[in-house]
């Protein structure tokens, strides 16, 4: 039973999971429906290849199979979890596709989720999950992110079309009464930049009877102003993980690994720059993925955590970024 001492209440990482789709698209690939190259997208962002859902594979069997792998890493039975919180903005049903999850698992005691905010969604999700087994509301959560968002990228648009790739990750969290590794975080929004980034819904309009319409159920395509989005990451995501460290007392020598939303090489480059922390130290696997959304920052980690670059009690430093506009960052230890 856990000590619900408020202040003794910690969080510990028990395990992590992931999923990526098999289908690969490369630059080669893109630079067939597009005016574009290889080597425009690799000097530009890094990416070489990225991963699209097909039609069996969707945000909840990705989720799905993400969580599976973090609850045999955690060894728990999915009966023990409390919580299931899926970020994602591509959900399989706009009603939540976290109870599906729940179910597809057999997690029955837990109740679930989603939560949406873009490409901070998993950042978002694991704060508030923690804040839940914080106040000894419950003991064990999985927290999930998973997007598809080529189902929503215009295919057409070379500005936007390069970055984008399916996948998911997921990290199953625990209340512990004895330890803390999850140090500090902050979260932000400012609506006022929101246009930079949108996946909105459509105005195309029907009409039920007359004189009375309704505005269909469908999406448009994600828009994006590119240059802002990239001025506005790489001066917030510095300044807010600077603070974190300041408000922490560590400083960026003490980090283990930075584990950055992965939106782009030169954004990454660029904060690893900024916060003076060497490139080697710098989690990235953008070539192979893309920007996943919500699952970058879980898959990422899952593939380090398995190829055992991070280790127990390595300290990272993380920040998610990202459409709203959204943004903030978490400093934890493994483990
Ligand atoms: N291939 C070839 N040329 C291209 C392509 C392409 N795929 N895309 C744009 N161009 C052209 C433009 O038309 C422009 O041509 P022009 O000078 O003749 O007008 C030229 O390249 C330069 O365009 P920019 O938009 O200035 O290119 P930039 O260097 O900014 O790179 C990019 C564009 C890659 C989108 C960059 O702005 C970026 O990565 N921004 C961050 C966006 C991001 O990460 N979004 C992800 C979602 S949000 C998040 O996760 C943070």
């Amino acid at each position: 039973m856990l000590d619900t001492n408020l202040d003794k209440v910690g969080i510990a990482f028990r395990g992590s999971g992931s999923y990526i789709p098999e289908q690969i698209l490369t630059n080669a690939d893109i630079s067939k429906i597009v005016d574009t190259s290889d080597k425009w997208i690799k000097t530009r962002t890094g990416i070489s290849e990225r991963r699209i859902s097909d039609k069996n594979e969707s945000v909840c069997q990705m989720g799905y199979e993400a969580a599976l792998g973090a609850l045999e890493m955690a060894d728990w039975s999915s009966e023990t979890v409390d919580l299931i919180l899926l970020a994602t903005s591509t959900p399989n049903d706009l009603f939540g596709s976290a109870p599906s999850i729940q179910a597809k698992l057999g997690a029955k005691n837990a109740v679930a989720f989603d939560l949406t905010a873009a490409c901070s969604g998993f950042l978002f999700a694991l704060i508030t999950a923690a804040q839940y087994l914080r106040t000894g509301t419950f003991k064990r959560a999985l927290v999930i992110g998973a997007d598809q968002l080529s189902s929503f990228v215009n295919w057409g648009d070379r500005g936007s079309c390069i970055l984008f790739g399916d996948g998911a990750g997921a990290l199953a969290i625990e209340a512990c009464s004895d330890s803390n590794n999850l140090y500090g975080f902050t979260l932000k929004t400012d609506g006022y930049r929101g246009g930079f980034l949108n996946l909105s819904i459509s105005d195309d309009q029907e009409e039920i009877i007359d004189n009375i319409n309704y505005k269909k159920g469908k999406y448009r395509n994600i828009t994006m102003n590119g240059q802002e989005v990239y001025k506005f990451a790489v001066r917030e995501v510095p300044l807010v993980i600077d603070n974190l460290l300041k408000q922490e007392n560590y400083k960026s020598c003490d980090i283990d690994w930075l584990l950055l939303h992965q939106a782009n090489q030169r954004i990454l480059d660029a904060v690893g720059d900024r916060l003076d922390i060497s490139k080697e130290k710098v989690l990235t696997n953008l070539s192979n993925y893309g920007n996943t959304s919500a699952a970058t920052i879980p898959l990422m980690l899952d593939e380090s955590i398995r190829n055992k670059k991070v280790k127990q009690n390595d300290l990272i430093v993380t920040s998610g970024f990202g459409a709203g506009l959204s943004w903030g960052a978490a400093l934890f230890r493994w483990g």
